[in-house]
């Protein structure tokens, strides 16, 4: 006997579920990792963060000079939920539910525009969550184009033949009421030193392979384990098979602070400090994915498959 299922389409209402995805517990600095991790994944190898100060009207814009996307490319990473964690990734993807782009982005702010340059066209999409809000069907309406008055913000994708430009506006939780000038910029410091971390095998070694500037400036690289210093000591590498791939892991003892100059001991003691920042750090693809600095595990931005590397800062 066939069983026949009779079913109801209940797709959920717009506003309510982005509403509700805005709280996934995102640092600004974390979002804008995750903004980053993408731009990685679409083989860029420069990216430029641009912030603007004006108040309610402030704005954040990630520009990266990777492959780009053609307009359905474009639409399907601006729907919720496109790539399920099940599909299969190449190995640079850093990428892994499919909703970064969107959730990391509403975190901080309720307008994301995302402008993409492939083969000598650009294509623009925006969501608007006020817009979704007044929208009386709880449709998933997908607005065209840019919002009056950001053109020029959209023509810094002129300056590459391909990329990919994603624009914050009405930045509610990134500046909230009452948030003044010296605060947005002490908050840029914060999320250098963040970058500067999660993105350090990158911005490192003797081949960066990542140019990151915050308002024209490069990010330096802020290596744990200080594996340039000649007083580093480092373990071999030791190589852990398990079923989904390969685990690597190291240990590093850093020098005792007579082996540093006092702008040694400064520039490395990281963002929290050096007895802070001593613990397990786990990285994934050589993006730092989260430590494990005393009781819990910090800032960890997302759960790991695939080719990943651990290592013992002590
Ligand atoms: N900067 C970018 N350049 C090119 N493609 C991008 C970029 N950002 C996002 N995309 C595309 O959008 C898709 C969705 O991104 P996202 O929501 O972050 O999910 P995930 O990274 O898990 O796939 C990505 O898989 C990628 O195809
Ligand atoms: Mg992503």
């Amino acid at each position: 006997m066939m069983v026949r299922n009779k079913s109801r389409n209940v797709p959920p209402k717009a506003s309510a579920m982005t509403e509700a995805l805005r709280g996934l517990g995102y640092t600004a600095a974390g979002a804008l990792a995750d903004i980053i991790d993408n731009s990685i994944s679409a083989s860029a190898d420069q990216v430029q963060l641009l912030f603007f100060w004006d108040g309610p009207a402030s704005r954040i814009v990630v520009v990266d000079n990777g492959q780009g996307m053609d307009d359905a490319e474009l639409e399907r990473a601006m729907r919720f939920g496109e790539r399920s964690p099940l599909d299969a990734r190449t190995a640079q993807d850093l990428g892994r539910f499919g909703l970064g782009l969107k959730t990391a982005s509403f975190s901080q702010c309720r307008r994301l525009t995302v402008a993409s340059r492939k083969g000598g066209e650009t294509h623009c999409l925006r969501w608007d969550l006020d817009v979704l809000a007044a929208s009386e069907d709880g449709g998933w309406h997908l607005l065209e184009g840019p919002d009056s008055g950001v053109e020029p913000i959209l023509g810094l994708l002129n300056a590459t033949s391909s990329g990919t430009l994603v624009l914050w506006e009405l930045l509610d939780r990134l500046v909230p009421s009452g948030f003044a000038e010296q605060d947005f910029l002490d908050l840029m410091d914060k999320i250098e030193g963040h970058l500067a971390m999660v993105f350090h095998r990158f911005l490192g070694g003797d081949c960066p392979r990542l140019n990151l500037t915050i308002n024209g400036r490069p990010v330096a690289p802020w290596d744990p384990f200080l594996a340039s210093h000649p007083a580093t000591w480092s373990s071999p590498v030791d190589r852990l098979a398990v079923d989904l791939g390969t685990i690597e892991v190291q240990c590093h003892v850093l020098p005792h602070k007579d082996r540093l100059s006092a702008h040694e001991y400064l520039s490395c003691a990281g963002p929290d400090g050096w007895t802070a920042q001593q613990g397990f750090y786990v990285y994934r693809n050589e993006r730092l994915l989260g430590a494990c600095r005393d009781e819990k595990i910090r800032y960890v931005e997302s759960t790991t498959y695939g080719q990943s590397a651990v290592s013992f800062g002590l």
